[in-house]
């Protein structure tokens, strides 16, 4: 089938389109409803079907001859440690597992927080919770604690599962003291924490509250798949929105499964027994859907590195793994290339492996920026493909449906839209944009399955964050245009979120925790142009009168805390001293402005402006400290 006729009938005929696919999906009960609205008025799918996402990805491959098949390599240079689970060990340690849990007194709908380094336990801990009906919140490891205490306080999780460290590199980051730290800010406590110690460190135990892995998963009865329905939460993720607090998007389990399922194939033309791999995360949703479920829903093997593109040891780790495992399908963020690029310019080290086995590179999480694809696409000799996708949607939006039918890729567009996303460039009033004009991407409702329904504990957030700019679309956050073929280009975000090599930060939330500091009037926090990581953060900050401090100091106190506050991840290195900072008239900063002349573009003066002498200004302040590119 063509992609034309496969988009077409998933949009004018949803219903059936996503019935049709659903049958790949063993169900408990098969849905007869497909399609219908829920207590608040949002579109559901499958709200009569029953299931298990863990039988889904494990026991079904099991049952159905699998169960000698690699389901997960574990490959971890930093601590030289390869391990492979087949699907029936996989589904033994997570029945375990389950069953370590269940004695904790997790049932369905309770909540489990996991804060895990990219190790094997973490995929067994998600599965296991998705076994009992649980829903899971993992929170990236490298969130400090006050990050993970306000996931915590917003989950309200009866158990958390961690490690006792990870491995940053040649850095081991002790989780456990984070974790207790987390814990005493909270005011929600969980009755248990679960721990894996791992050789490298061993974490301190709180007697009556902490429970050693190993020796609970030794007695562990196995626990079985509980059934839920299709709209049940799977998981709550965090996601970084235009506040400091994050938005907890739901997934449901039979949307979810059904759309992963069909994503596998459709985009990424995977069939079972394939190695795809997924250089990510499991605290991102790249991780998630392509880590954990996608590829195990699919009966693919997984693979789970603990490492980085270079340095660990060198610029060729991404090739030495995709040869070592045969992987069919690598994907990752293009901050990865661009590191290799850096590193190896030349490609040197890729002479030492055969990639033969590896098809297709997948990209996402940022622009794809022309130079960096044709890098790619140069140095591999294989198809790069850049897809555009969010948290909130759990799978790509825009893409190239390799297993569809490949269209020629355009550098720099994410290509088309994926089945069942109605994409709409709408301007600041909701009207159409001709072709080739800039605007706001908007998904005509109802969107496909996996995408979320709420944000968790509060569906007004929901409902004005996304559902209200547009009246029957989703507002993506997202600016781009369409060309003439009907390509999709993504500019950038038209909120206050950035990406820093891959990893979805908000300035504000930067901005609330520097507004914090004694000396510090007024600030703003914005992302500039980065050529490794896409973006980084960097702010301008106000000093109250009579405040007398020395600007490194002030810049170094204000780094600490955005490090501390929000973690390392977050690359806040740089806030600058200004005597003013560009307003409109009603005293809002006119941060768009900032952007654009951090990035050397041309801008046009609002009339709006209080005080047009504060540009020049801050563009020398700017230029001075190397700010503007
Ligand atoms: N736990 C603890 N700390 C972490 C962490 C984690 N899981 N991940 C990152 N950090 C820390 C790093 O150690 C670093 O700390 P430092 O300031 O003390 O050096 C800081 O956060 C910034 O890390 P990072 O942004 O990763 O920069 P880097 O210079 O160490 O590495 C890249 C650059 C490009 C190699 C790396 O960012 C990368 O691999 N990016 C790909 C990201 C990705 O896959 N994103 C998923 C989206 S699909
Ligand atoms: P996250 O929710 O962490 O996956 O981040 C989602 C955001 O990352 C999107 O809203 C985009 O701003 C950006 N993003 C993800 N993939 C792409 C892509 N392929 N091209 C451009 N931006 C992307």
């Amino acid at each position: 089938m063509s992609y034309k006729e496969e988009y077409r009938k998933s949009i004018e005929t949803p219903e059936a389109f996503w019935a049709e696919k659903a049958e790949a999906v063993k169900w408990f009960k098969k849905p007869v409803t497909i399609l219908s609205k829920d207590e608040n008025g949002i579109d559901r799918w499958f709200a009569d079907g029953e299931m298990n996402t863990a039988y889904l990805a494990l026991d079904y491959h099991v049952e159905s001859g699998r169960g000698d098949q690699d389901a997960l390599i574990f490959d971890s240079p930093v601590t030289d440690t390869k391990q492979r689970y087949t699907y029936s060990e996989l589904r033994d340690a997570v029945a375990k597992f389950a069953g370590v849990l269940k004695a904790q007194g997790v049932e369905k709908g309770d909540r489990v927080v996991i804060y895990m380094p990219m190790i094997a336990e973490a995929v067994i801990a998600m599965l296991g919770v998705a076994r009992l009906g649980a829903i899971h919140s993992v929170v990236f490891g490298g969130f400090a604690p006050h990050e993970l205490a306000v996931r915590i306080d917003d989950a309200e999780p009866k158990v958390v599962v961690t490690a006792s460290c990870g491995i940053e590199i040649a850095k081991v980051i002790e989780y456990k003291p984070l974790l207790d730290e987390a814990i005493r800010k909270s005011a929600h406590q969980p009755d248990s924490c679960i721990v894996f110690q791992r050789p490298q460190v061993t974490a301190s135990m709180i007697e009556g509250r902490d429970i050693d892995w190993a020796t609970a998963v030794a007695t562990a009865e196995p626990a079985d798949c509980t059934p839920v329905k299709a709209t049940d939460p799977l998981y709550i993720l965090y996601t970084s929105g235009t506040t400091g607090k994050p938005k907890g998007v739901v997934r449901d389990n039979g949307g979810h499964a059904v759309a992963l399922k069909y994503s596998m194939k459709a985009i990424y033309n995977m069939e079972p027994g394939d190695v795809f791999w997924a250089a990510s995360d499991v605290g991102w949703v790249v991780g998630h859907s392509y880590i954990v479920y996608g590829p195990l829903l699919a009966g693919c093997t997984t693979i789970v590195y603990e490492g980085k593109p270079i340095k660990t040891p060198d610029a060729g780790a991404f090739w030495r793994v995709c040869a070592e495992y045969g992987a069919k399908a690598l994907f990752a963020a293009p901050t990865a290339f661009r590191a290799i690029k850096k590193e190896d310019p030349d490609s040197e080290l890729l002479k030492q492996y055969d990639l033969s086995k590896l098809q297709t590179i997948f990209m996402a999480g940022e622009r794809l920026d022309p130079p960096t694809y044709h890098w790619t696409k140069e140095t591999l000799g294989k198809p790069v493909i850049d897809h555009w996708w969010q948290t909130e949607t759990g799978w790509a939006i825009c893409g190239n449906l390799t297993g569809v039918e490949m269209l020629e890729p355009k550098p720099g567009s994410s290509t088309v839209p994926v089945s069942g996303f109605n994409i709409h460039i709408l301007d600041h009033d909701g009207n159409e944009l001709p072709n080739g004009e800039q605007g706001n991407i908007a998904l005509k409702l109802p969107l496909p399955p996996s995408c979320l329904p709420t944000v968790w504990g509060d569906f007004e957030r929901f409902r004005t964050g996304y559902l209200s700019e547009f009246p029957g679309y989703y507002c993506s956050g997202d600016g781009g245009y369409k060309d003439d073929d009907g390509y999709i280009f993504i500019m950038g975000r038209t909120d206050d979120v950035i990406n820093v090599a891959g990893h979805r930060l908000s300035t504000g939330e930067m901005e609330e925790i520097v507004a914090d500091h004694p000396a510090v009037a007024e600030c703003a926090v914005i992302g500039i142009n980065d050529p490794l990581k896409g973006q980084q953060p960097i702010g301008l900050v106000l000093l109250k009168n009579g405040v007398e401090i020395d600007d490194a100091q002030i810049e170094a106190e204000l780094v600490a805390m955005v490090r501390k506050e929000i973690g390392a991840v977050a690359c806040f290195r740089r806030a600058i001293v200004v005597q003013r900072l560009p307003k409109t008239r009603s005293g809002k900063i006119l941060r768009k402005l900032l952007r654009q002349i951090a990035d050397g573009q041309e801008y046009t003066v609002p009339s709006t402006i209080d005080d047009p002498a504060s540009l020049p200004e801050i563009q020398e302040i700017m230029g001075r400290n190397g700010l503007v590119s």
